[in-house]
């Protein structure tokens, strides 16, 4: 098969449920592939794909690069809420932006939280025992998936209980920018940007009068000399967080459970083991990335392993085949939580490498053994349907019985 037939097979429902075969497919013609079309290149290769990722020459989509796209982005709320964020900037802003807001989302900022997450995770099992107690079946994504990560970044950031199943809608609006589709998806996500942008704006105020011990107080307490966020970068980083940190780890919780429930022997060995979890997510992490793509664009003539990719031009990024490059895992298809040196891509990798990895991890880490020591009984009650999107990829029903 060609590479534009593959990436035509990619772009089918099929394709995106089961991208693999045809990841396959592209590490057989080597890492990296010259496209046409909205694309230069794709970049699956793993040691190319860090090479990449690690090029300061390849650029996250920024205002400047959006501007020749879509002149008229900045009508839209949505975008300029995104395009101030540290995920849409590069350099030296980035690298500013960035150092302010990682100075205070630290690992004793995420370590403290873990009680939380244990007490998060403890009540929604408890839901889903009552639900499940007569051999129902219960959706694993709704009472669980979803749930967890909002209430943990609700946490983080200080967004009382009562306003955080409000922000759901918000945020998937918001994110739907990102995807492919018509200008419908526009008034939604600019109504959502200025309700958030709102709500934060209310958020900063109150608690620059009565601070308290979260994100929200640290982020804006900063003075007002040059190195401090500005009001509009502080609530694009607020927005951002949520937006970034929410829906991938619901996909981590959703992809990771049907690998086990697919490896009843794994699964058995965790519950006995609950020690062996962090390599247990990380292997979830990168067998089935929650974001399988990203994209960078070039302003200069440059190159990929002799691919030319020409100023202007965008590659795409595809993390979630690196992480199954034969080259640098044996058989990559397997399920094998043992793998020694398994750094996976899901988390990108260079400058804008996830912040949120740590935090991620450790609610991953503190939630699967809980489930399966909770529920001995627990099973897969029917086909999972899945999201069609390879920029997220994970469930939205994940039916499971627990009795
Ligand atoms: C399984 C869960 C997660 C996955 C798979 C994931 C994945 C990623 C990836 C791939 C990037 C970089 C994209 C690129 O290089 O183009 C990224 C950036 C980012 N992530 Fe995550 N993420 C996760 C969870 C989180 C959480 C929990 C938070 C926050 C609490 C978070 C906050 C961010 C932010 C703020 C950025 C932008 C960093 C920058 O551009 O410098 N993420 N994430």
């Amino acid at each position: 098969m060609s590479t534009a037939a593959t990436f035509q097979a990619l772009r089918t429902e099929e394709g995106r449920r089961n991208p693999y075969p045809h990841y396959a497919a592209l590490h057989a013609t080597g890492p990296v592939a010259p496209l046409t079309g909205s694309y230069a290149a794709s970049v699956h290769g793993y040691d190319a794909v860090c090479r990449v990722l690690r090029d300061p020459a390849f650029r996250v989509l920024d205002a400047e690069r959006l501007s020749r796209l879509m002149p008229s982005w900045q009508e839209h709320p949505s975008l300029t809420v995104l395009m101030n964020s540290i995920m849409f900037t590069n350099g030296d802003q980035h690298a500013r932006k960035r150092r302010l807001i990682t100075r205070e989302f630290t690992a004793r900022r995420v370590a403290a939280l873990a009680d939380t997450v244990t007490s998060q995770v403890d009540r929604l099992l408890d839901g889903i025992a009552e639900l499940g107690a007569s051999g129902a079946q219960v959706d694993f994504m709704k009472e669980f998936a979803f749930p967890l990560p909002s209430n943990v970044i609700g946490e983080l950031l200080g967004v009382p209980a009562e306003d955080r199943a409000w922000f759901q809608p918000h945020v998937t609006a918001i994110g739907a920018v990102l995807d492919a589709g018509g200008d419908s998806k526009y008034p939604p996500a600019d109504k959502a940007a200025a309700e958030l942008s709102a709500y934060f704006a209310d958020l900063v105020r109150q608690r620059r009068q009565d601070p308290r011990d979260d994100l929200v107080t640290l982020l804006s307490a900063a003075g007002e000399d040059e190195d401090t966020l500005t009001h509009e970068e502080l609530l694009s980083a607020l927005v951002l967080v949520f937006n970034a940190g929410f829906e991938t780890t619901t996909h981590l919780l959703g992809n990771g459970l049907e690998v086990l429930l697919r490896h009843p022997a794994a699964a058995k060995r965790l519950r006995e083991q609950p020690e062996l979890a962090a390599p247990y997510v990380d292997e979830f992490l990168r067998l089935e990335a929650p974001a399988q793509l990203t994209t960078r664009w070039t302003a200069v003539d440059t190159e990929i392993e002799g691919v030319a990719v020409p100023a202007g031009s965008t590659v795409l990024v595809l993390l979630g085949a690196a992480n199954r490059d034969p080259a640098r895992f044996p058989e990559p298809d397997e399920f094998r939580p043992d793998r020694a040196d398994n750094a996976h891509l899901t988390f990108s990798a260079g400058a804008h490498f996830c912040p949120g990895a740590l935090l991620t991890t450790t609610e991953a880490q503190l939630a699967f053994p809980r489930l399966l020591a909770r529920f001995p009984g627990l099973a897969l009650a029917g086909e999972p349907v899945y999201r069609s999107q390879l920029t997220l990829r994970g469930h939205t029903h994940l039916p499971i019985t627990v009795a």
